[in-house]
């Protein structure tokens, strides 16, 4: 569905993606860990066109991405939702209109119809009442979860999330994690899920990729990615206080 094909990205004097290739397969919840800096906003990025790799092509299905322009790349962005790590809503809009927009510029259906639809993904999120306020009027977490239903109003295929559950409770992130995986499961939607969140990472991923030092050094269904004898991901795993037999340990003990 999504293939990395040889891709190198260099930044600045630092190459952050080096020769990477790997697919993500239709109808998974493939979730990208790694450091801080590795490189997982940037893959994310390339995958819409934001992007482009020095070397090396990014493929949605037939097309490739990497090197679409105009009406094709605007056709292959169609099929994205797309939640960005900052939840990159307009400030001067109220938190329907934000939501949405994207019916609004890209179908041809009225306010009423559109309302409609947004109240229905603002319920989903246990935001019905956040309709006619704006953004600043919200907390971290709120703002995530209407960039959320702003990028599931179309019903995309295909959805990329940049740390969906960052700064929300620990309640709140598995409501996202559940609209996640119900997404999968009974819509079929392909989701690309960037985190820290190692519960999440878990508890969503079909399977989960690890990227370190300009590599996807480890992917694995998540079972075999935490008893992984990958240097990078048992140090990972360990940051995070999980043993290979999937138990949490307390530093100090064994
Ligand atoms: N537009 C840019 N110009 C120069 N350097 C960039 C640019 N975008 C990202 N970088 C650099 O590329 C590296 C990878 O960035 P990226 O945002 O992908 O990290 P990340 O894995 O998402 O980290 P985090 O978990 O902190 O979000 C970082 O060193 C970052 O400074
Ligand atoms: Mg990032």
């Amino acid at each position: 569905m999504i293939r990395f094909e040889n891709v190198t990205k260099r930044l600045g004097r630092k190459i952050i993606l080096n020769d990477v290739s790997f697919e993500i397969n239709a109808g998974e919840t493939f979730v990208i860990v790694g450091s801080s800096g590795a490189g997982k906003s940037v893959s994310l990025r390339h995958m819409v066109r934001l992007l482009t790799p020095d070397r090396g092509k990014v493929y949605v299905g037939e097309d490739v991405v990497s090197h679409a322009y105009g009406k094709d790349l605007e056709r292959i962005r169609s099929r994205f939702g797309v939640l960005f790590q900052s939840a990159a809503l307009l400030q001067w809009l109220s938190v329907g209109d934000n939501v949405g927009l994207p019916l609004r510029e890209h179908t041809a259906m009225g306010d009423e119809e559109i309302d409609k639809l947004v109240i229905e993904k603002l319920e989903l999120l246990g935001l019905e009442d956040a309709f006619e306020k704006h953004p600043a009027d919200l907390s971290g977490g709120m703002q995530k979860r209407v960039g959320l239903a702003r990028a599931i109003i179309m019903n995309p295929e295909i959805i990329l999330y940049d740390e969906p559950t960052s700064g929300l409770d620990p309640v709140t992130s598995r409501t996202i994690d559940r609209l996640i995986d119900d997404l999968r499961k009974e819509l079929g939607v392909t989701s690309v899920v960037v985190t820290h969140d190692l519960h999440s990472a878990l508890a969503i991923g079909t399977r989960i990729g690890m990227i370190h030092a300009g590599k996807m050094v480890e992917i694995a269904e998540p079972e075999d990615f935490i008893k992984s004898d990958n240097e990078v991901v048992r140090g990972f795993l360990e940051a995070q206080y999980i043993t290979k037999e999937g138990t949490w340990e307390k530093e100090g003990e064994s």
